[in-house]
């Protein structure tokens, strides 16, 4: 009946069906921008791709959603946790045992992990006590003159990032820290080595890594320290279950790094907006490098899951850091073998860990050694695949690093797509803005005093 009456009145109907068409034609442009046949190729690549057979499987957690984090059943995250290993881990309070007294309360875990620089060093090897200056990503970092080479705290491989490392199970190159995962039936390989042996605690290899951290970084935890720098009450309420006698300890201290640590994802990359649903948050060179590093490429064949990563070694043959002007590391180091220093098996030799992809533009220092200063570089490695290390057998190189024949445009929108569109433009909000003793952040000696505005 209604309907009949609005027909009869010609006006209205004229206007509704305006209205109709209009909300048509809306409709349909909306769906030109989601359904162009770049996106959709790209989506069911994603979709073959990912084990539930949906793209969004590639999407980071958000990292307030605690639920939905990989995390170690003996080390739930708590909110209370990540505020306190948020400051820890940029506090310069805590550095208390250096070689040389002038390096006191200097450096933290971000003078090697450095926030603007991806979480890396922004140098090819990352120094800690012993080290003087900053510059804009920590590039000016350098040997503080006073200090020998094997006095300063400098591994003999590239720091790993800490973003989107609840990602990793087991960490280090090698794969050595964590009571599980890759490290199931290696019990008997722990006692070989102080730092392993922190696998018996039974935490997985972010909490044991950073047990270890905190004393191989020459940092000093107690009821004393934390109290002068104002912590204890921080402690008290993250880890009211443990007995006060355990509560300020290097144990907890980690735990609490961890929980922070396992918040940090680039989940405001474009590829992840891409993922969302938002088709214009990637241009189209970008997404012609992601199908390519989904498809001929066969990227993912080894970096997969939400951080491109892998709980997988891999040798593929790149040089060492003493190589590329690593401090107190040489050929004999047995960080340039791989997994195969760890185990001692003739398989695993010269094999590393497969890395996370994100935000690596503005630490250029890539691989293990760091052998390579430009993401073309890197791309360009893989296409021609010819090992640049003659100390690497070619029984230890992967099958899958051979030549993949791609052309130079090509390589060109792999590039992209790994430097473009997978860069969280926003790490910032990671960073606190103080630390409770009022210290400079990540370093406070007085060059990088001076550096970061201090002053
Ligand atoms: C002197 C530089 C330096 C400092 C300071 C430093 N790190 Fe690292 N970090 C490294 C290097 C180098 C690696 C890689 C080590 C390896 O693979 O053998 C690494 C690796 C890691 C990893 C493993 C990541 C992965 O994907 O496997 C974690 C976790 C970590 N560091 C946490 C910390 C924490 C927490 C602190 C502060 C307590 C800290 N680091 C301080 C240099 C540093
Ligand atoms: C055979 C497995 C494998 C394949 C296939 C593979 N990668 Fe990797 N990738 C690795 C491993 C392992 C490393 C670390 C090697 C090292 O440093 O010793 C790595 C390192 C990298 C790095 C440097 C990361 C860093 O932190 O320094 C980039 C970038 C990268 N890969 C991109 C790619 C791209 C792009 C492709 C496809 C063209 C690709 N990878 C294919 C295993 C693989």
């Amino acid at each position: 009946m209604n309907i009949y009456r609005l027909l009869m009145n010609k006006q209205k109907f004229a206007a509704i069906l305006l209205l109709f068409t209009a909300i048509l034609v809306l409709y349909s442009c909306t769906q030109d921008v989601l359904e162009s046949p770049l996106d959709q190729r790209l989506q069911i690549a994603l979709d073959n791709c990912a084990p539930s057979g949906n793209h969004r499987d590639f999407l980071l957690p958000q990292s307030n959603d605690f639920q939905n984090i990989p995390q170690d059943p003996k080390n739930p995250i708590t909110a209370e946790k990540v505020a306190l290993g948020n400051l820890l881990f940029f506090e310069t309070g805590l550095a208390l045992a250096p070689f040389q007294e002038i390096s006191k309360s200097s450096f933290s875990c971000g003078s090697c992990h450095v926030p603007t620089a991806g979480f890396m060093p922004g140098r090819p090897q990352g120094i800690a006590d012993g080290g003087i200056g900053f510059g804009v990503n920590g590039e000016n970092r350098d040997k503080y003159p006073s200090y020998d080479e094997d006095e300063i705290d400098a591994q003999g491989i590239r720091p790993l990032t800490q973003l989107n490392v609840a990602f990793v199970t087991n960490t280090s190159w090698n794969g050595q820290f964590g009571a599980n995962g890759v490290n199931e039936n290696t019990e008997s390989l722990w006692s070989n080595n102080e730092e392993t042996a922190l696998n018996f605690h039974g935490f997985s290899g972010n909490e044991t890594q950073n047990i270890a951290g905190l004393d191989l970084h020459r940092m000093v935890i107690n009821k004393t320290v934390l109290d002068t720098l104002g912590y204890t009450p921080m402690y008290d309420v993250a880890f009211s279950d443990y007995p006060v006698e355990e509560r300020y300890s290097v144990e907890t201290t980690a735990l609490a790094l961890s929980s922070y640590t396992r918040t940090l994802f680039t989940n405001e990359a474009p590829f992840q907006n891409w993922l969302q649903g938002e088709h214009t948050a990637m241009t189209d060179q970008e997404k012609r490098g992601a199908l390519l590093f989904f498809g001929k490429a066969g990227c993912n064949t080894c970096h997969d899951g939400p951080a491109l990563n892998a709980m997988e070694f891999a040798g593929i043959g790149v040089q060492d850091l003493f190589e590329h002007g690593g401090l107190g590391t040489d050929v004999n180091d047995k960080k340039n073998l791989g997994r195969g220093g760890f185990t001692g098996k003739e398989e695993d030799m010269f094999k590393f860990r497969v890395p996370q992809l994100y935000n690596l533009k503005n630490s250029p220092f890539y691989f293990h050694g760091s052998s390579h200063n430009t993401l073309r570089d890197v791309v360009q490695y893989f296409n021609l695949a010819i090992p640049e290390n003659n100390r690497v057998p070619e029984s230890q190189l992967s099958s899958f690093f051979r030549p993949l024949l791609l052309s130079e445009t090509e390589v060109d929108d792999i590039t992209v797509f790994l430097s473009e569109a997978l860069y969280d433009p926003n790490l910032e909000r990671y960073v606190p803005e103080n630390v409770l003793s009022g210290n400079c952040i990540p370093n406070n000696d007085p060059f990088s005093q001076i550096d970061l505005g201090c002053e």
